[in-house]
Parts: structure tokens; sequence; C-alpha cells
């Protein structure tokens, strides 16, 4: 059974859109709340709930991250930038996990996997950090043998392979070369004793092949689900997408 990790960040997306200035996160006419969207997603058959608490706040607020390391029902994933700040905050907080992430104000959401080779240091304080405090830490890498093989060697449980070039690809023709490079690098990530997520890009098309990664443990998706949820409720969203993960489940 491969799990489902639903990202909410893009419903407070939605109401940072409107409601930046607001003093309060929720309240009156402040909406969407997405600690009520996450509930949601728990009760359609969600596994986890991720958000990424950026730098620059632009969507998910530190209060929506305590409201839900309260109330959620699942295993809470935090996304964050490989920073002191972030460090202190998740061991304030104590969430099932933290995923590492490379972050620029610049990008319109993540764009390339962390560079664990090039930010070895930095990356190794906060795993150190995290293990010690009994908080699973994820490197969200791309498939590459360096980047997957120091993850393990950090000492990180888990790795989530960024499979945003292959969705890139996918109605192009780098499709099966980005697909064959997933794979192998789920292989080796497995052989080196790592637990294997992946995420970026992941929709109800490409998700047919996605699943066929070997050693998959749990996928984070945001964009695809959020975005069907606008026509079909995020219900119908949440429990479409877990059925095509685990078709004959
Ligand atoms: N995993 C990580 C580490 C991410 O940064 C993101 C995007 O915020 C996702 C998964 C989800 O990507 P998408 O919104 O494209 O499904």
């Amino acid at each position: 059974m491969i799990l489902l990790g639903v990202n909410i960040d893009h419903c407070a997306t939605l109401r940072q859109a409107r409601y930046r200035q607001a003093a309060a996160t929720r309240g009156g006419n402040i909406e969407p709340d997405p600690v009520e969207l996450a509930f949601r997603c728990e009760k359609a058959g969600a596994d986890g709930i991720t958000v990424h608490l950026r730098e620059d706040r632009r969507h998910i607020q530190d209060e929506d991250v305590l409201r839900l390391s309260e109330s959620r029902t699942t295993r809470l994933n935090l996304e964050m930038a490989c920073t002191p700040a972030m460090t202190d905050f998740a061991l304030r907080l104590k969430p099932h996990s933290v995923c590492l992430v490379p972050e620029s104000r610049e990008e319109v959401t993540t764009e390339g996997g962390l560079d664990v080779v090039g930010n070895r240091d930095k990356v190794a304080r906060v795993v150190d950090a995290m293990n010690a405090a009994g908080i699973k830490t994820s490197l969200f890498i791309d498939p590459d043998d360096a980047q997957i093989d120091l993850s393990a060697r950090l000492g990180a449980p888990w790795v989530e392979l960024h499979t945003g070039a292959y969705a890139n690809a996918y109605h192009g023709a780098g499709r099966g070369t980005e697909l064959a490079r997933l794979m192998t690098g789920a292989n080796r990530a497995h052989a080196a004793g790592l637990v294997v997520n992946a995420g970026h890009g992941i929709n109800y098309v490409n998700i047919a092949e996605i699943r066929t990664l070997p050693h998959l443990h749990e996928l984070n998706i945001g964009h695809s689900i959020i975005s069907r949820a606008l026509f079909t409720g995020i219900d119908e969203a949440v429990r479409t997408m877990k059925a095509l993960m685990n078709p004959g489940a």
C-alpha cells in the first residue's frame, strides 16, 4: 500500500490572496481554513498532511502549523528550509517528520531538489538534531547517485525523490529517461537503507507510471488534488487519488 500525504499549502495560498493583511488566519470572513481542509483530507483517507512553512510566509502561517499539530489525526510532515530558525521551530513543534527542501524567495514553488552534497554540513546539523529529538528527516533530492548516497551516510532515515523533472517531461521526449532515473534512484536509495518517498508534479494521469516506482512508501501530492477539489470536492479528490495509487487495494 502506497501512502498519501496531502500537501495543503494551496488552501492557504487562496486565503492569503484575499486576507494577507488580516491580523488573524481564521474567523469572521476569513476563508478557506487549511486546518479544516486537513481534517477533511484525513477523513477521506489521507495518511498524512504536509505543509511548507516558508521563510516569507507566503501561504502557510505559524498559527496554521500549531493548530494542525494539535488537531491532526494522522501524521504532520513539515517541509522547511535548512535554517537555524526553522530547526528551532521544528524542535519545539515535534512533528512526525520534517522534509528539508531548498528555498529561494523568487521561486513560485519548490524547484530543484536539495543539494545535500553542496550543503553537507548544514544538512548534517539538521539531521542530527532531528534524529536526537526522534523526528524523522526526509531529504527532498533529485534522483542522483551522489545525493542519495550522502543522504544515507548522513543518517537521514527517508528521502523524497523529486518527481518534478519527470512530470515536466511527461508530454515530451524525455519522459522515459526521467522515469528510468527515478527507478534507478528508488532502487539505490532502498539498497542504502533509506525509506523512499516521492513528490512534486504528481497528478491523476502520471500516477499510473509513478506508482510503478519500486519501494515507494509515500507520495506527497498537493497541486493536482487541490485543483481537482475545486470541481469535485476534496473528499472525492483524495479518494480517487488514493485509489489510483493503489488499484486493487
Ligand atoms: N514535495 C515537496 C518537497 C514539495 O515542495 C512539494 C510542493 O510544495 C510537493 C511535494 C507537492 O508538489 P505538488 O504541489 O506539485 O503536488
